[in-house]
């Protein structure tokens, strides 16, 4: 199973073995990972799963579509080169590893 490492606004570090297909928002909400709001459930409509994926993953996690670009300009924290949706990022083998930073404001 991909391994995920959230850093949470509060300073946690909490890493995780995901399941194949749970996006990176399921992973932390079912875990109790703090910071992540989806309120949508992860319908790309709330911009609340907001993070900023590190560097070393940002090729291979892909560019945002249009929908998720879009709510991506209405985030509460500020948007950054490397902001993700969580609820759009799905894990699969080649992202094991990745490390996610929590956007420190979500609504
Ligand atoms: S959970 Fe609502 S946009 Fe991701």
């Amino acid at each position: 199973m991909p391994e995920i490492t959230y850093f949470s606004p509060d300073g946690t570090q909490t890493t995780l073995d995901a399941r194949d297909g749970d996006s990176v928002m399921e992973t932390a909400v079912k875990n109790g990972v703090k910071g992540i709001v989806a309120e949508c459930g992860g319908a790309c409509a709330c911009a609340t799963c907001h993070v900023y994926v590190d560097e070393a993953f940002t090729d291979a996690v892909g560019e945002p579509g249009d929908l998720e670009d879009d709510m991506l300009d209405g985030t509460a924290a500020e948007r950054l080169p490397n902001s993700r949706l969580s609820c759009q990022l799905k894990m699969n083998p080649a992202l094991n590893g990745l490390t996610v930073r929590i956007a420190p404001k979500q609504i």
